[in-house]
């Protein structure tokens, strides 16, 4: 991981890091030989020896000169190696996100990139900017003041790590059981929020059934049961870093007790006591935060895992030589296809839409209508068969031009916060005043529109706020006759509208369908009686196809749809 996430790097983030870690560890040493001087000063002074005052206060100085710019340095380049970063994984984030199916955006996703580019982004920021380069400067600093102290004196050397092992083993096993515990807490966490979101959605639910008690005494055992979790994981947490930190210090007190032995018998001269006693502190630092430095890893490999995820997932990519159709027939082939959740599956859905005819898709709420003209918009991709447009698998356009072919009127329209006329002009981006008005006019909603103060230049609020559902519905038929596309899926577009406008819509529709390929949804089976074929479909099946008074005839699942209407 850590070589995937320096490679994330520019040549200029890396040299940062480097100079980061360089600096700090000039920094350190700085520090640890401004202690030794003074060390070596009082040396001196107790065993009478003459020193210059003069020089030695100019090396202090020096040093300190050294210390506090290379803190600067330091400072600044891990925020510039941070920043590097947090630049290339966003944007190598912002053009993955421009490739994806829209599929990829389930409501689930959407949290976990808002959770990536808010939190994780970040959290490699900090952590390999900013802890990573101070961490491998005060392993470098250990380890070259470890040299030091070993070359001055072995035995105190040993003496100084003969507990380090044990105390890292320690620590290691520590962290095993503690991360067991923690993913458990984390879990909890997870269930009491989903509960939590599950209680808030249902509550008006709650008070018409007066179901409050039974899904309180759930909502209190996940508050209690994470409770107990995390109150585990901090002791265990607790218990290992007490452990830890003891060890050190026993290590520490071994070296410290052993010096004064060997100092008083005399094998070991009072200076180099006293040095090992300052410096070891500093060669001890890294070890001291070991445990801060493994949570920073766990953090960051999460969150990179979290990234990588992100940034390894599936994207549509255009064919190398793309192919384009000559006619406009649909023919789903074998189609197999399920979302990630468990439950609606679709299979081997095979039916043919000849060019220019209309067919009515008709089933019950669920029955997976919406999914094929997903599918057939590549907004999710099947995971068997074959889809094709005058024969042609779609998966061999290029996508923009597989989405110019076909225009969409649903049951939700999204406008955007724009003139009317820059709505309707969605549908094609150059088309002029007159084509707009035009395509208005066959939609039924021209009249509204010259009947509005600013006219075409009326600026709607976001999605349509201050129209009804009826004029929405218009204006996306507008747009879809000014997109003029061969192919056409109409999805519910009357379920929530009220009878006048259904019946301008009906009006408009009637025209729209003219010479097109068109796939319609409606829950009114009414309006759909004069489709060229009528497709039945149950749980992702296709039940029975065919025209209305041959369905009627056949007195099967179309038939008690009828009934039931
Ligand atoms: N994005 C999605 N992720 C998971 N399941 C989905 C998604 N969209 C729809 N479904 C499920 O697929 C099934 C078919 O949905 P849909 O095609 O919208 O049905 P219809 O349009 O016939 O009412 C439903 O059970 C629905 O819950
Ligand atoms: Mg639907």
């Amino acid at each position: 991981m850590i070589r995937n996430i320096l490679n994330e790097l520019t040549v200029r983030g890396v040299r940062h890091l480097i100079i980061s870690a360089l600096f700090f560890v000039v920094y350190a040493l700085c520090g640890t030989a401004i202690m030794l001087t003074v060390l070596f000063l009082i040396d001196r002074h107790i065993s009478g020896e003459s020193v210059s005052l003069i020089s030695a206060a100019w090396i202090l100085v020096g040093l300190l000169i050294l210390k506090t710019i290379s803190n600067a340095v330091a400072d600044m380049s891990k925020h510039f190696a941070g920043f590097d970063l947090v630049e290339r994984i966003r944007e190598k984030i912002i053009l993955k996100l421009k490739m994806f199916s829209l599929g990829f955006y389930t409501n689930e996703r959407l949290g976990e990139i808002s959770t990536v580019i808010h939190k994780d982004v970040d959290n490699m920021e900090m952590v390999v900017g900013h802890l990573w380069t101070r961490m491998s400067a005060d392993f470098i600093v250990a380890l070259i003041l470890g040299i030091g102290l070993f070359w001055v004196d072995w035995h105190m050397g040993l003496a100084m790590i003969a507990i380090l092992p044990i105390a890292l083993f320690s620590l290691y096993r520590g962290i095993r059981s503690g991360m067991k515990a923690q993913q458990e807490a984390q879990d909890g966490l997870t269930d009491m929020v989903s509960l939590f979101v599950e209680y808030v959605k249902g509550i008006p639910m709650l008070k018409v059934f007066g179901g409050k008690g039974m899904f309180r005494d759930r909502l209190d055992h996940s508050v209690s049961e994470f409770g107990e979790s995390s109150k585990n994981a901090s002791r265990l947490a607790a218990v290992s870093v007490g452990r830890y930190t003891f060890l050190i210090e026993l290590a520490f007190a071994l070296m410290a007790t052993l010096g004064l032995w060997w100092t008083w018998r005399g094998e070991l001269s009072l200076f180099a006591y006293l040095m090992f006693v300052i410096v070891s502190k500093e060669f001890y630092k890294p070890f001291v935060n070991m445990e801060s430095h493994w949570l920073n890893y766990i953090k960051v490999k999460d969150s990179y895992e979290r990234i990588s995820r992100l940034l390894d997932a599936p994207v549509i990519v255009d064919p190398d030589q793309p192919k384009t159709a000559e006619r406009f027939d649909l023919s789903f082939d074998g189609v197999g296809f399920h979302y990630e959740k468990e439950g609606f599956e679709m299979k081997d859905l095979t039916f043919n839409v000849p060019e220019r005819t209309v067919t009515a898709l008709v089933g019950s709420s669920g029955s997976g209508k919406t999914t094929i003209t997903n599918l057939l918009l590549r907004f999710w991709e099947p995971q068997a068969g074959c889809i094709r447009i005058g024969g042609v698998d779609i998966r061999e356009m290029d996508y923009d031009y597989l989405l110019g072919k076909i225009s969409v009127v649903m049951q939700n329209v999204i406008l955007f916060s724009d003139t009317i006329a820059n709505n309707i002009k969605v549908g094609n981006r150059n088309a002029t005043q007159g084509e707009i008005e035009e395509a208005a006019r066959r939609a039924m909603i021209h009249d509204f529109i010259v009947s509005l103060p600013d006219g075409y230049e009326t600026k709607i609020g976001e999605n349509g706020l201050g129209l009804s559902g009826g004029q929405k519905q218009r204006l996306s038929i507008a747009r879809a006759f000014l997109k003029d596309a061969p192919i056409l899926l109409l999805d519910e577009i009357t379920s929530n509208v009220d009878p006048v406008n259904e019946y301008k819509i009906q009006q408009a529709m009637s025209v729209l369908i003219r010479k097109r390929t068109v796939l319609v949804i409606a829950h009114h089976l009414q309006t759909i009686r004069n489709a060229h074929q009528i497709i039945v479909m149950d749980k992702g099946q296709l039940m029975e196809k065919g025209m209305h008074a041959e369905l009627e005839a056949k007195g099967g699942m179309y038939c008690k749809l009828l009934s039931m209407q």
